[in-house]
């Protein structure tokens, strides 16, 4: 057998590991399992590339790829180490971008080093897919710098709102499809070049539309948009893993975020449109009367005397590094037989999960951490609800207040608990830039100061 076929049947061994990973990724206690699919999965793949490579090509080729693949791995490597969670998303765009610059080069290649099929057909369908991975790639590449520069505050987050924006992108689109039918007639160089162009100022000004507060979701959206213009590239390099794994993360991404943009109430065609009909809220000047503030000494009272307690952690958790001294209170408190659950938002935290995974690392039982669905229902039969640095997720002007800008989004009903401490440092907004009426409501008490600080005073208290 050659090298072609052995690595042919190698890459749907490694499609099928992939597969394999994103099936165990969905469940926590599979997910360490899903990784592992994912590192045998990858690791194939590269073994069957760098094989075909070693048989077909010189040494100075094999050379260049050991070289290429020594210095990714290290950057990735010390990426990976030294980034922190909520760095992720940022870290994630500028991913995708390679990607997408990855397409775009591909693209080029099979149009400069094309050698001839001999069938017309064929040349056209050829030439439809290079300019397609172009197009893809492009917008890719520079929507995901944009959204990496406006992650780590870079540039300004506001959406860019140019008269006429909706016509903007429509125009790119037809465009492309003018200029793809015009490219498949008469492939010249100059055609490639201008969708090229068209591209590169598509994702700009996609992702430039977009304000910070939708920023994740455009995220996901970018990944999904990396997976189809990986899957173009395999179509052009006649590589099945490719199109596989490209069409999985095409897919998934687009699902995650339609599945973020209904946790967020935020409409999905309006995101991947490039904030097509989004406008601003009116300025909330509501006086929602007084606060009342609790020490950590009468938080420890309270939880001695509770029967049930759901802890709801939000986006100040992962800031204040609190889920070790949580996990501690938790097990203290179900030592004294005290009934202890979570509560977790889909979209608690920065990214997808972030609840999930910091809860995980610091070892607190599966089986008590539930979704929101699974919870709500809860609440109402529960003494003391922790809101340890959430906001957003817990808002009751979200279901009461359909003047909102955050209205219609579904959230934690924590308020339906007979007693709620609520950490966090001020009397600030959340993500959202919404006041939270939950703070002056009767039950409702603030424990104010770092997360990480109370929930140590908790501890010792008790
Ligand atoms: P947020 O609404 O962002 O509120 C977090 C709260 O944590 C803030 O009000 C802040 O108040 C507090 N905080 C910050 N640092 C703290 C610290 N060291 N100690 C104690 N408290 C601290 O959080 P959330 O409830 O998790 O909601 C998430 C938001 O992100 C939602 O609006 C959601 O739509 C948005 N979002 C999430 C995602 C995903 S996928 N998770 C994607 C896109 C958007 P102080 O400043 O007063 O301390």
């Amino acid at each position: 057998m050659d090298s072609q076929s052995i690595a042919t049947a190698a890459y749907i061994v490694a499609a099928l590991l992939f597969i394999l990973s994103l099936a165990g990724l969905s469940r926590h206690e599979t997910a360490s399992q899903g990784v592992l699919f994912g590192i045998a999965g990858m690791t194939i793949a590269l073994v069957a590339t760098f094989g075909v490579v070693a048989d077909l090509a010189d040494g100075t080729d094999v050379a260049l790829l050991l070289v290429a693949l020594v210095i990714g791995a290290a950057i990735g490597l010390w990426r990976a180490k030294v980034v922190e969670m909520t760095g992720m998303p940022e870290l994630i765009a500028l991913l995708h971008s390679f990607v997408g610059l990855a397409a775009v080069l591909v693209g080029w290649n099979g149009y400069l080093e094309h050698q001839s099929f001999g069938l017309q057909s064929l040349e056209d369908i050829h030439n439809a897919e290079v300019f397609v991975g172009v197009f893809i790639g492009a917008v890719t590449f520079t929507g995901s710098i944009v959204a990496f520069l406006k992650l780590s505050a870079r540039i300004k987050s506001n959406p860019l709102v140019l008269p006429g924006k909706n016509y903007i992108n429509l125009g790119a689109l037809v465009a492309f499809a003018l200029l793809t039918t015009w490219f498949v007639i008469d492939p010249s160089i100059w055609l490639l070049a201008a969708v090229t162009v068209v591209a590169l100022a598509l994702g700009w000004h996609l992702v430039a539309s977009i304000g910070g507060g939708d920023m994740p979701v455009v995220v996901s959206m970018l990944n999904s948009y990396s997976g189809w213009a990986a899957a173009a590239s395999g179509f052009l390099l006649n590589n099945d893993a490719l199109i596989v794994t490209g069409a999985l993360v095409g897919s998934s991404g687009a699902y995650l975020s339609y599945i973020m943009c209904q946790a967020m109430n935020r409409s999905f065609i309006s995101v991947i449109a490039g904030g097509f009909g989004i406008e601003a809220g009116p300025a909330d000047d509501t006086d929602y009367g007084d606060h009342r503030e609790i020490t950590a000494d009468d938080t420890a009272d309270l939880l001695k005397n509770a029967t049930s307690v759901i802890i709801t952690p939000g986006y100040g958790m992962a800031v204040a590094q609190a889920q070790y001294p949580v996990a501690d209170l938790v097990r203290k408190l179900r030592d004294r037989g005290i009934d202890v659950k979570f509560g977790i938002h889909p979209v608690a935290g920065r990214l997808p999960g972030h609840m999930n995974v910091l809860l995980a690392e610091a070892k607190v039982p599966y089986d008590i951490v539930l979704e929101m669905d699974e919870i709500n229902d809860d609440f109402k039969d529960t003494s003391v609800v922790l809101v340890i640095g959430a906001n957003d997720t817990v808002n009751p002007a979200a279901t009461e207040d359909p003047g909102s800008p955050i209205a219609g989004m579904p959230v934690l009903t924590v308020w339906d608990a007979a007693e709620v401490v609520v950490f966090k440092r001020s009397m600030a907004t959340g993500y959202a830039g919404v006041q939270n009426p939950l703070f002056f409501r009767d039950n409702s008490q603030m424990l104010f100061g770092d997360a990480k600080d109370r929930v140590e005073d908790i501890l010792k208290s008790l």
